[in-house]
């Protein structure tokens, strides 16, 4: 059992640690490891790099010109090969890669062997639709298997992938698709959601009015939805299958050749588009996979999050796959068609790693204990969080009820631009306490500190930063080179600054407290300030928008919205409820704000800086803070008012 020290101390003061039986079989459990790494974090991770399998070793582990780093130049490597070819000069072979079980219950049972195939076959169909080394492919799909054969195929032939999460819209799908310069479009014609088919190829039908660069669209045929196909450019998936030789030959990639493009919510309306490299990051995932979920020949291993984010790119596809894990992957919602319906697929399949997100555990804590109750959860052996700050109530509750007060819980802190974990507990070794991601991970070098770059002292809060290159680190922001080093390079010097509060405590355990930025963090999903801002200012009845994060209950953090109408616009319930769905519409359902708050005047500054400070203390019904900086102060004795009504 898990010790667990001081139980009259608040819940964040609780220390839990590691179980004797658990850490004696750990993969990581001599303590010495962050000592090595700390010394020589170059080799530290080259001798991770060289678990997996080169073509070409590298002649130098790191070049760095900071801000910018090449990681084990020289290498050459292909992540598809590492994830799949790897595998089938042993047992793996037959041993499950992928199962897989959608929302309406069917099942699909990927062996390597299996995975190899289709992805062969499908790398040619890309190489047959014209899509060469460095062509970006745009992939727009729910999750099943294809989604993963799609990612895996484009590795293979070296073809960037640039995922687009299936509940973006088909506005947002097309900045991304155009900034990308997308020559395919891989999707799905629709996507089940709690029994209704969600139109994707629809979406990308109206994305691609204004996509010049896109010559293809691949349609894999999934809830049977009727579409329209365009003559010329769309072709489905099954019938170019048919015809696709099994065996394809992999490109030798450079290990600082670009492996993905993901977009993500920066401070500006644009998002950005995050580069990743071959080498580095399949170092970075592959290791971190292994040691942080301690996994064995035997695990089923379930990460619930989407693959259009980068925890499904990094732990559902490439670390896991890179190990020869097999990867449970589901479809649906938590609670179709029931609220159990995650309990009874570990319960199935005898998952025995579960990785997902606070936001779920609250729903969870929501509903209740009698739905875990009511299931089998004996096999699970470890469990994981990630995406936002876990509160210890959540913390403890995940630890009682799904881990049966056994599992190790490993929140993992990390970001889209990391690429990999950077500060969480290995299960073996780090006491844990709830709330808290614990540590840097060895070879990674996190830091709190203060306005000056200093560090803080214990109890103190500041800025969380990353101090030395790590080989999973973003490259550059995807032709925009300069906002790579202004957005995360500038603040502090020769650091990385992650935009995140934290709070260093008395054992040098790091707290994240969430973003010091523009980016808001809704049920773990980033979304920026801006870009609602925008969409809102768009509608013809809105003159001004202030967007801000407000914090919520079950969500972390939910989208608030203040906005002023143009001349001779009444505010109405209708009018919420319109420019709610507009925002949805523009950027996706995920950026729906929670509230509108119709106002005569957005409080600002003398200088006419919105003071959204101001606006999240009003949202959070909490004493305001410095109002002396406002240009009016009426504007907010109105807005308090109009709150308490
Ligand atoms: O604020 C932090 C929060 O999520 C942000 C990164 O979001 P994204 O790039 O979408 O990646 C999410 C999945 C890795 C971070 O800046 N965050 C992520 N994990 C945690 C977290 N905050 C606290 N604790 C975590 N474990």
């Amino acid at each position: 059992m898990l010790g667990q020290m001081k139980s009259e101390y608040a819940p964040e003061e609780q220390v839990f640690y590691p179980d004797l039986s658990f850490s004696t079989r750990a993969n990581v459990r001599d303590a010495r490891i962050y000592d090595w790494a700390g010394m020589d974090y170059e080799n530290y991770w080259a001798e991770e790099a060289k678990k997996l399998h080169w073509y070409q070793p590298w002649n130098k582990i790191l070049e760095w010109q900071s801000p910018f780093a090449q990681w084990f130049v020289g290498g050459k490597l292909n992540a598809c090969v590492n994830c799949v070819d790897r595998h089938l000069n042993s047992w793996y072979r037959n041993k499950a890669a992928i199962i897989f079980e959608g929302e309406p219950g069917d099942q699909v049972v990927l062996t390597y062997q299996d995975l190899h195939r289709e992805v062969s076959k499908f790398a040619n169909v890309l190489r047959g639709l014209g899509v060469a080394k460095g062509d970006v492919v745009t992939i727009y799909m729910p999750m099943i298997p294809e989604a993963v054969i799609a990612m895996l195929a484009c590795a293979r032939i070296g073809a960037p992938h640039s995922l687009v999460f299936g509940g973006f819209s088909a506005e947002a799908l097309r900045d991304r698709i155009q900034d990308a310069e997308a020559k395919v479009v891989v999707t799905t014609d629709g996507s089940w959601r709690r029994g209704k088919s969600i139109p994707l190829k629809q979406n990308v039908d109206n994305a691609l009015v204004s996509c010049p660069s896109v010559e293809k669209v691949v349609v894999v045929r999934r809830t049977g939805c009727d579409i329209y196909m365009e003559p010329n450019r769309d072709v489905f998936y099954h019938e170019l299958m048919k015809e696709a030789p099994l065996t394809c030959e992999p490109e030798v990639m450079d290990a600082e050749d670009t492996l993905f493009i993901l977009y993500t919510s920066g401070t500006t309306g644009k998002p950005k588009g995050i580069v990743h490299t071959t080498g580095g990051y399949l170092t970075g995932v592959t290791s971190t996979h292994r040691n942080l979920f301690d996994l064995k020949e035997d695990d089923i291993y379930w990460c619930t999050a989407d693959i259009g984010w980068i925890t499904g790119h990094s732990y559902i596809v490439y670390g896991p796959l890179a190990n020869g894990a097999t990867v449970f992957i589901y479809e649906g919602a938590p609670d179709y068609p029931e609220r159990d319906r995650f309990w009874e697929l570990i319960e199935k399949y005898r998952v025995s790693i579960f990785y997902t997100a606070p936001t779920a555990i609250r729903l969870f804590m929501k509903w209740g204990e009698s739905y875990p109750q009511s299931r089998d959860l004996s096999s699970l052996r470890l469990l994981g969080s990630v995406g936002e700050p876990i509160n210890p109530e959540a913390w403890l509750w995940y630890h009682k009820h799904i881990g049966g007060e056994r599992c190790p819980i490993v929140d993992t802190w990390w970001q889209t631009e990391t690429g990999s974990v950077m500060v969480a507990p290995l299960p073996g070794l780090t006491p844990t306490k709830p709330g808290s991601a614990t540590m840097s991970l060895p070879g990674i070098a996190a830091d709190v500190v203060n306005e000056l770059g200093e560090p803080v002292k214990a109890g103190e809060s500041g800025y969380l930063v990353i101090k030395k290159p790590w080989p999973s680190m973003l490259r550059t922001i995807y032709k925009d080179p300069q906002r790579y080093v202004d957005q995360y390079w500038s603040r502090f010097e020769g650091m990385y600054f992650t935009g995140d509060g934290a709070r260093r405590d008395k054992d040098g355990y790091i707290w994240v407290l969430g973003r010091v930025d523009d980016v808001i963090n809704v049920s773990g999903h980033r979304i920026g300030t801006a870009e609602v801002e925008s969409a809102l200012v768009e509608h013809p009845a809105v003159a001004e928008a202030a967007v801000i994060g407000r914090s919520h209950e079950l969500k972390g953090q939910a989208v608030s919205a203040f906005v002023t109408l143009r001349e001779g616009i009444a505010w109405a319930p209708e009018l919420e409820k319109d420019l709610k769905s507009y925002v949805a519409k523009k950027i996706g359902g995920l950026a729906r704000p929670e509230e509108i708050i119709c106002t005569w005047e957005l409080p600002k500054t003398r200088s006419g800086k919105i003071m959204r400070r101001l606006l999240k203390d009003i949202a959070e019904g909490r004493t305001l803070g410095d109002t002396s900086t406002l240009a009016d102060a009426s504007v907010i004795n109105q807005l308090i008012r109009q709150m308490e009504a």
